[in-house]
């Protein structure tokens, strides 16, 4: 396939690091040196949904094609306070989609997840457009009390609309489960047959553990993904890898030996907004024109699960 469309909405919110370090033992010095985000957007008075729909419009309204030229839409959605519709009927529903639609939850590297579906959708005759956005509220996991994980997120919406083409080079994921890592639970609705107690526990994360496997998954999944489809790093023009942490990625620059300037960031002023976070990082490049035809671009994300994924595109 081929994107043709790129589509990104941010909630009006701006939070600062002074501003956490008003109710936190934190500050912006701590924030900064360990994580690089400065700022995020957290959701306020907006729904979620409605800036996935947002998204989409943008992502339809580059692309040229209308709502009912959408064979299939996938939106990958962690959480939200609507459990049933899911949030691609909740988009549908606002923007006019009627195709096919459903949800993955596959945390952050959800939007490589599904540039992986639709691509085997499309290898497999079934489709010829397929909308794809990521809509995701991490600041309604968190604890606002736990400073080790709060810092960390934003939210956001990313959308991408792809059509026929042969530019979705390779995709590689990859899982390696183990679910004390980064986990959350809530309560369900009490039925009278339920004996064990559902527990509440806002989101969890072993920090240091994630962080390695973020820099193994992505250096190790880039290299198998490049040798396999038979593209130099160097001929990479663009590494949009999964803005968690800017310590991350910097590690990941370093493992790989490749000129920090071809991996773009915006986590200072995002923060980590789970699957969306590659989405938005490609529209925004997208919109200041940075990608030339033919450029080569690879994409990376790891999160929850563990799961990790990466796909390489031609512009
Ligand atoms: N402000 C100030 N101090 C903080 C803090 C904050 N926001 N959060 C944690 N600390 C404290 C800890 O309590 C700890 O204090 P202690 O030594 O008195 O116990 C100290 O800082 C060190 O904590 P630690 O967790 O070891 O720090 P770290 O250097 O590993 O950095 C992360 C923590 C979360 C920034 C880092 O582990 C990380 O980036 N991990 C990857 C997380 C991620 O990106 N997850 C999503 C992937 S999709």
């Amino acid at each position: 396939m081929r994107i043709i469309g790129t589509g990104s909405a941010l909630p009006k919110k701006i939070v600062t690091n002074e501003m956490l370090s008003q109710f936190l033992d934190t500050s912006d010095e701590w924030i900064t040196t360990r994580t690089g985000i400065k700022s995020r957007h957290v959701i306020s008075d907006e729904k979620i949904e409605d800036l996935g729909a947002e998204a989409v419009r943008k992502a339809l309204d580059m692309s040229g094609l209308k709502p009912s030229d959408i064979d299939l839409f996938i939106v990958s959605n962690v959480i939200t306070n609507q459990d049933t519709p899911g949030m691609s009927c909740l988009v549908a529903a606002k923007v006019g989609l009627s195709c096919p639609m459903f949800d993955i939850n596959c945390a952050c590297p959800g939007f490589v997840y599904a540039l992986d579906m639709a691509e085997t959708y499309y290898k497999a005759g079934k489709v010829k457009n397929v909308l794809i956005a990521c809509i995701e509220e991490p600041t309604r996991m968190t604890s606002w009390e736990d400073r080790s994980t709060c810092v960390l997120f934003g939210d956001g919406a990313g959308a991408a609309v792809l059509t026929e083409g042969d530019n979705i080079k390779g995709t590689k994921l990859h899982s390696q489960p183990d679910v004390d890592k980064i986990w959350m639970s809530r309560k369900l609705v009490p039925s009278p047959y339920v004996t064990t107690p559902d527990l509440e526990v806002p989101l969890q994360m072993k920090g240091r553990e994630v962080f390695r496997f973020a820099v193994e998954a992505c250096t190790n999944g880039v290299k198998r993904l490049l040798d396999e489809v038979g593209i130099k790093k160097d001929d990479v023009s663009w590494f949009m890898v999964h803005q968690a942490n800017k310590r991350i990625i910097d590690s990941i620059i370093d493992f790989m030996q490749v000129p920090s300037e071809r991996f773009p960031v915006n986590i200072h002023d995002h923060g980590n907004s789970s699957s969306a976070s590659c989405p938005i990082l490609l529209d925004e490049c997208n919109r200041k024109g940075m990608f030339k035809e033919g450029d080569i671009i690879v994409l990376s994300a790891f999160g929850a699960g563990l799961l990790s994924g990466a796909a390489v595109l031609e512009w």
